[in-house]
Parts: C-alpha cells; structure tokens; sequence
C-alpha cells in the first residue's frame, strides 16, 4: 500500500537543511571553516537558542532534562505510545567541522519539519534529540548525555566531572542552561523510546570510495578510554644527572612508544590514540614533574580490547620506572550491534528512494550506542569529503545531506505508525 501512503520525504528541503548548517557553522565559527562549540560554552548554549527558536516557530514543544539533553517534540494521534527518537549532537571538537553531530541534529529537524510540511499525522509523537556532550574533548567521558539518559552513566557522577581547566560540569550546565533555558523534564534523565535512528556524517573514506550516497550502518566498534597519570620529580634541567632524574616526560614517551608498537596490528583494525598530553610545570628549563595524557583504543572485538588493555597495565608498570603511574579506565563501550528492524527497514527506504547504499559498522562512536540498550536503533550514514573529520575543513555535499535526511523521515515515519 506504500502508494496510498503519504511520502514524507519529498517534503524535506534541501536548501533549507542547507541553510541552517550554514546558521549554526557561525556559532564558533573558526578561521579555516569548521566550529569550536565544545560542549557547554557559550557557543553550545547559543547552538541551543537557534534550535529552540525555530522549534518555536514550528509550534514543536521543546524540553531539556538534569544532564541538558534537548528535545523538541511534534505530537502523535497516541501521546502515551512512546516516541520515535532522532538526533545527535551539537557540541564540537576544539578543531572541529560544520557537519559532525549537528547533521544528524538538523536531519532530525528537518525530518519533523517535512512530516509537518506534508501533513502527516503519525501514530507515536516524533522527537528530534541533541544529546549533551557527545565529543568528551571538554568533559570526560563523551557521548555522556545519551548515556546518562540510558542509564549508563550516574547523573550525580557525570555532573561532578571537571574539565581540564577544573570547571565542574554541573556549574557550565547551569551556566548553559541560563543563557538557553528550556523547560525541564522532572526527575531522573531518561524515558520509554520506541525507536531510535541517528544520522551522521560517515567520518571516514569507504562510501565516497565505493560512490554510495547512503551507509546503511550495522554496528559501532567498541572503544576504551583512558587517562595515565605519572608522577616525576622537578629539577634544575642545567644540573641534574641523568642517573638522579625521575623525568615524568621520558617515561610517557617510553609508555607512548611501547603502545604504538604494541597496538600495530597486521590488518590495520585496532585504532590507538593518543590525543591530549600535558606537561607539567610546563618549563623549558625544569625536568617534568606530571605527566598525564589520554589514550583512545577502538576495535570491533571486546576481546581484542581486553587484551590491550592488560598489555598497557603491563608496559606502564615496567616502562615508567622510576616514576610512579596510574591508568585511570574513562570509559569502556562496548561494540554495538544495531536492531535487524531498522537495518532493515534503513535499506528498504534507500532502496525505494532509488538512493545508492553500502551495509557498513561505524568506526566512530555515537549516541546511538547508549541509546541501543533502550530501544531497538540504527544509524544512516552519509558521505564526507575525503572521508575527512574531526578536522576544521569537513565537508559534505547538499544533495548527500538531503539524501540521508529523505530515508530518514521515510524511516521515522513508518515506524511512529508502528
Ligand atoms: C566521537 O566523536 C568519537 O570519538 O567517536
Ligand atoms: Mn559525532
Ligand atoms: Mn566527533
């Protein structure tokens, strides 16, 4: 009967979708082109006010919960039957690009926008969702406003987290929440969802290789994150004998070597980063005292993960030496593996939308991972210039975001009939 059924996606706008992309790229708009909105600046908070100003304009409701997740809301004919949910997030990388996060945000929008351009009336309410601090480059750990919203994280913990300047979360929320104010869901974070679909740009190299205009996304690596602390002992940089230093530095660049070839695997799948480092007193003429520095270690296997991860406590208690050191476990996700319904149902919307599509895991993680455990979910990807992200010069192409967002509000819209 899919010919009796009313096409929602033929309302989505491409040159709307567009536009705002281009309206929130100013809000922490950088030099070379990309965004720094980190999660819960200034910049975040006015990411949130454009939102909820064009929700207005839709007439949608707009509500936030206690960890500053944000919801906008378009009625179903069922107010009880739990809701369709897409989204993503807005916060950004320091260095970060116009599409990673805020796409699956707008897709969302739009996607409500089109279902009420095309007077669609959906069984179960349709919500579009940016999740609070998705990147964790600000506040550790990340995709922590879908995790707190799932139960994965403690609220009371995640609003206790400091940044690296020491700012503690709970204060920036309070901050972001002033300068954007929504109405706020009582209680704990967290509701019935009867499905979840998040958009996001793909982030890497493969659909633009293979010429596909939509990734029909599978799974997500799991990941683990970690923060090793190590403890040196300041001295005179001009004097001190080798034998009577305990350089914090030396010893992290031991570790970091040790690591990289530990990690180097013959089919290129273990990813292992090390991304933040701090030096501290920071002075070109005093041995370090501190060291601490991140280290991100993705693969698709737990197992494999578990592995390096004995490896790592193995290579810091004998490559630190003669610094004390800790491993400090952020987070630890692991893989997801997305509903057959969705994937399903994602590849017969591309298919009937004559789009072109490739089955594909995410090498990234999401808020789809956390949100996985509530509801049956899935995730549409969509091609990114030279498979280029995390990186101010990210791009993607008008039609390729269109696209995504058409099998999108395809797929929210028969499964808020379900
Ligand atoms: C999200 O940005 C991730 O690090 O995968
Ligand atoms: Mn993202
Ligand atoms: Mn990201």
């Amino acid at each position: 009967m899919e010919a009796a059924v009313k096409r929602s996606s033929g309302a989505v706008q491409e040159d709307r979708l567009w536009q705002r992309h281009a309206e929130m790229a100013e809000l922490g708009g950088t030099p070379k082109g990309g965004v720094n909105r980190q999660a819960l600046s200034a910049e975040d908070a006015a990411a949130r006010t454009l939102l909820m100003s064009w929700a207005k304009a839709r007439n949608f409701a707009v509500f936030t919960d206690a960890i500053g997740n944000l919801f906008v809301r378009r009625d179903g004919a069922d107010a009880k039957a739990p809701p369709v949910m897409s989204g993503s997030h807005m916060d950004s990388q320091p260095t970060g690009g116009r599409f990673d996060g805020m796409y699956g945000v707008l897709a969302a929008f739009e996607a409500l926008e089109a279902l009420e351009d095309a007077g669609i009336r959906t069984r179960r309410p349709v919500i579009a969702v940016a999740w609070t601090n998705e990147e964790g480059s600000r506040f550790q750990p990340g995709a922590m406003g879908s995790a707190v919203f799932a139960g994965v994280y403690k609220l009371d913990e995640m609003l206790a987290t400091k940044d690296w300047k020491g700012v503690v979360l709970k204060d920036a929320l309070g901050e972001t929440l002033k300068a954007a104010p929504a109405p706020m869901r009582d209680g704990n974070p967290g509701f019935d969802v009867g499905f979840y679909v998040e958009a996001h740009i793909e982030q890497g190299p493969r659909l633009e290789a293979a010429h596909k205009t939509i990734g029909v996304v599978t799974a997500i690596q799991g990941s683990r994150r970690y923060i090793v602390e190590i403890d040196g002992e300041e001295a005179h940089a001009g004097t001190t004998p080798r034998a009577a230093r305990k350089d914090a530095y030396a010893a992290a660049t031991r570790i970091a070597a040790a690591m990289y070839e530990a990690t180097n695997d013959a089919d290129d799948t273990l990813r292992f980063t090390i991304g933040h480092v701090e030096v501290l007193p920071g002075s070109p003429n005093t041995v370090p005292g501190k060291v601490t520095f991140t280290i991100d270690m993705r693969h698709p296997d737990d197992a494999v993960l578990e592995a390096h991860e004995k490896k790592l406590h193995d290579i810091v208690s004998r490559k630190a030496r003669p610094c004390p050191a800790r491993i400090e476990r952020v987070t630890s996700v692991a893989p997801t593996g997305f509903d057959t319904r969705v994937i399903d149902l994602v590849r017969a919307k591309a298919q009937a939308l004559k789009l072109s599509h490739m089955d594909m895991p995410s090498g990234a993680g999401h808020d789809a991972m956390h949100i996985a455990r509530l509801c049956p979910a899935g995730m549409i990807f969509v091609p990114c210039e030279r498979g280029i992200s995390h990186n101010e010069i990210e791009n993607a192409a008008p039609s390729d975001l269109a696209a995504g967002t058409r099998v999108l509000v395809e797929v929210l819209q028969e499964l808020a009939n379900r």
